[in-house]
């Protein structure tokens, strides 16, 4: 029977998550995939919190997160912890020595994506993260595979679910900034240290790594134009509303044609006007949604949950499947259908 083994690197609220959502899938994965995805070891601060209730055994936790991504037994590595260090350092050594990495850390992506892909190409390892723009939503699949052969020329949309929580709070209730902040994190929206939400550094981040893969050009987050949300009043949603608007943080990264007649890409993060009847104005509370134009396909609009464990989550496992199958068969195939999971019967039928 074959076994894939995974080194999981963090244990939060996605780390959880990730673990419940491979426990209860697990037996339908092995099926699809080939072999039992199976935690090898899972690296966390502080090894004294009580994590009884995850259905792991005890001895898999380790305070060692580089003997982990050493052991010969771990084939991926799964990163959520997040921030730059010492993230780095773990997913530069694990893809130099052939590891595939699947993480969520969009900072670390938006400053050195590029280092990480050299390591991976280095080490002939995989690179996923799904997890680290949009949470659940399915959206850089589209971007570095299905759309491939398009040329994109704009994404465009709300990346970050605790602006957009506290931005719908303002726009329901006519609360101000400092009312609405408290409202998310009583709620669990913000985090305790709500400066990256809500001084824009997320959504940027989230901005250099999908504009990287929309216009195939290495973009960072110090590439990216950034305006937050605290300046903006209870009186400036209020004004807003008196012209049929509401005011939202945008992302938006697109190709533009410069004085001198070149194209380049242009990525800003900031707040905006929009008019009530566009469809990003019905995207409210922690959802995300993001529009991508096409020369070919056109407008698409991707929408759904940009945050939280179960949807984050959802997104790792995807990716780890994906590495999964790319190592067990050799070749990079999104889905087969070569396996009879369940019988097909007409709808209604007992
Ligand atoms: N803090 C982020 C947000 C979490 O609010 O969207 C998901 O990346």
């Amino acid at each position: 029977k074959r076994v894939l083994r995974l080194a999981l690197l963090g244990c939060g609220t996605v780390g959880s998550e990730v673990i419940r959502l491979l426990h209860r899938n697990g037996d339908e994965l092995a099926a699809r995939v080939g072999a039992r995805l199976e935690i090898a070891g899972i690296a966390v601060r502080r090894l004294t919190v009580d994590r009884s209730d995850l259905p792991v055994p005890a001895e898999l936790f380790t305070d060692d997160p580089m003997s982990l991504i050493e052991r010969d037994d771990v084939d991926v590595v799964i990163e959520v912890v997040g921030g730059l260090e010492p993230a780095r350092d773990w997913l530069l050594a694990a893809l130099k020595s052939g590891k595939s990495v699947v993480t969520a850390n969009k900072a670390l992506l938006a400053e050195d994506g590029a280092a990480l892909q050299a390591a991976a190409a280095e080490g002939g390892a995989d690179l996923y993260y799904e997890a680290s723009v949009a949470g659940g939503i399915p959206l850089l699949g589209p971007l570095r595979e299905s759309l491939h052969g398009d040329r994109i020329t704009r994404v465009m949309g709300i990346v970050n679910g605790t602006t957009n929580f506290i931005l719908s709070a303002m726009d329901s209730t006519g609360a101000g900034f400092g009312e609405a902040l408290e409202e998310a994190t009583a709620l669990g929206y913000a985090e305790a240290d709500p400066t990256a939400d809500v001084e824009g550094y997320d959504a940027a981040a989230k901005a250099a790594i999908l504009a990287s893969l929309a216009f195939h050009t290495p973009v960072t987050a110090a590439d990216v134009y950034r305006e937050g949300i605290t300046e903006i009043t209870a009186a400036d949603v209020a004004s807003a509303r008196t012209i049929g608007c509401t005011v939202k943080l945008l992302c938006i990264a697109q190709r533009q044609v410069d004085a001198d007649g070149t194209e380049s890409v242009g990525v800003r993060v900031h707040p905006a006007m929009i008019p009530r009847s566009h469809p990003l104005a019905g995207v409210t509370g922690a959802f995300n949604a993001v529009f991508v134009e096409a020369d070919a396909a056109g407008e698409l609009m991707f929408y759904g949950r940009g945050a939280g464990g179960s949807p984050t989550a959802s997104a790792v496992l995807g990716d780890v499947v994906a590495v999964a199958r790319h190592k067990l068969t050799g070749v990079r195939s999104a889905s087969d259908t070569s396996y009879a999971l369940l019988p097909v019967r007409p709808i209604g039928e007992a």
